[in-house]
């Protein structure tokens, strides 16, 4: 029998383990160790859930919620994003709890219908609505467009509780529920490939909403999210590294991503990187097939640069940088420099056909130059490259 984890006097983790989740999101966001999907319960005078799981894993949380209100009803559930993961088991939910109320806004009942073609006479609510279930006061914020147009936040003012939803979470999968328990380090970092991997699209929104949510002063003591851990601890360090990811706060970093069948551009790519890394900046080297999606753009979120590498394969970069390019077209890129290059054999034009695709991007070119390489890099053609590299690491340090 699985139990709820008590997360303060009248509130309850009731969510499942992933373990075995090892891609988010179809394959767009690789993961390495599983994720959670978090549900809330409340205890008042009214009993409340916040968000249902995926629908494979919903015996698990009824038995979570059994395990504190045994034969008790729910009376609301809020239902703060209508994405499977966190709706898949709401009809299973309605069936164990006919008489819950459920909450949603706007956008997110119509996501519902559209999804499950049932009507539960659901109750909208929108930024600043509240309900009150006895002691405690639900604050709704929504956040549309972060990332799905009907994501919404509750904040429970009396307990100085923000349920996040998919804001703030990370993918990490275990018993230690806590920010404190899991580090720093690893939930920032697990944070920001979050963020990376799925909310850089929607950066400018993030910026607004986090100022928005600034102004309300609301004193926050736990931040609980839809995945991973809780945020109890380094809340601060959390709200300022999230302005600093939807800012694309960069370091002196520049990411390097290549495709090569025949080492020509990873040798041109080692060059690069050769000047940069001995001019004293930071460089990332991924050949893209051998790479974790999820690193890639991790890493990309604080870089100053990216450099851009494809062989010519049938006219055209190989189609894992062309899908790369796809992906980072949806980016909205803010202050970042970049550059392609690649080896070619009788079409010269991938090169400028990866520069034309990062200026669209958003990116500013780093050069003029079309680091088009015929074949075969000469000692000297590398040499070239490295001085390159210097005079590129030259410029990321003199933006400091
Ligand atoms: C499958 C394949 C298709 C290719 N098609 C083209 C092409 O359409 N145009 C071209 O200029 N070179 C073409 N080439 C030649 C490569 O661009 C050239 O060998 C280059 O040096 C490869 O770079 P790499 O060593 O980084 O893979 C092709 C090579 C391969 C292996
Ligand atoms: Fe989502
Ligand atoms: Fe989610």
């Amino acid at each position: 029998m699985k139990q709820a984890i008590q997360i303060n006097k009248h509130m309850y983790w009731v969510g499942v383990h992933d373990f075995n989740c090892r891609h988010f999101h179809g394959n767009m966001f690789p993961i390495e160790e599983g994720t959670t999907y978090n549900a809330y319960l409340i205890i008042d005078k009214e009993i409340t859930v916040i968000d249902t799981v995926e629908a494979e894993f919903m015996d698990i949380m009824l038995e979570r919620i059994h395990s504190v209100i045994g034969d008790q009803k729910v009376d609301n559930i809020i239902v703060q994003h209508a994405e499977p993961d966190h709706s898949g088991g709401f009809m299973r939910f309605m069936n164990e709890y006919p008489n819950a109320k459920p909450y949603a806004s706007n956008a997110g009942v119509q996501i519902m219908l559209k999804q499950y073609f049932k009507d539960y006479e659901y109750h909208k609510v929108k930024t600043l609505d509240e309900i009150s279930t006895g002691d405690f006061t639900l604050t709704f914020i929504e956040m549309p467009l972060i990332h799905w147009p009907d994501n919404m936040m509750t904040y429970v003012k009396e307990a100085h509780v923000l349920f996040s939803n998919d804001a703030f979470g990370q993918h990490i999968a275990g018993y230690d529920l806590y920010d404190d328990k899991c580090g720093l380090t690893k939930c920032l970092a697990k944070a920001k490939e979050y963020y990376a991997n799925i909310v850089m699209p929607y950066s400018d929104r993030v910026e607004k909403k986090l100022n928005d949510i600034a102004a309300l002063q609301l004193p926050i003591q736990m931040i609980a999210p839809s995945h991973g851990i809780i945020w109890r601890t380094y809340i601060k360090e959390l709200l300022e590294a999230y302005m600093d990811f939807a800012t694309m706060k960069a370091e002196n970093k520049v990411v390097i991503v290549y495709e090569s069948i025949w080492k020509h551009t990873q040798d041109m790519a080692e060059a690069l990187a050769e000047g940069i890394g001995q001019s004293g900046v930071s460089v990332k080297v991924f050949k893209e097939s051998q790479t974790s999606g999820a690193l890639i753009m991790s890493e990309l979120l604080d870089a100053k640069a990216l450099l851009v590498g494809s062989g010519c394969y049938n006219n055209e970069p190989a189609s894992n940088i062309s899908g790369f390019l796809s992906k980072l077209s949806t980016c909205h890129i803010k202050g970042k420099k970049a550059l392609g290059f690649g080896s070619y054999g009788w079409f010269r034009n991938t090169t400028a056909q990866i520069n034309e695709r990062l200026s669209a991007c958003g990116f500013e070119l780093l050069s003029d130059q079309i680091l088009a390489q015929n074949y075969t890099p000469s000692t000297d053609d590398l040499a070239n490259l490295t001085k390159l590299g210097t005079e590129i690491a030259n410029i990321i340090k003199s933006e400091d």
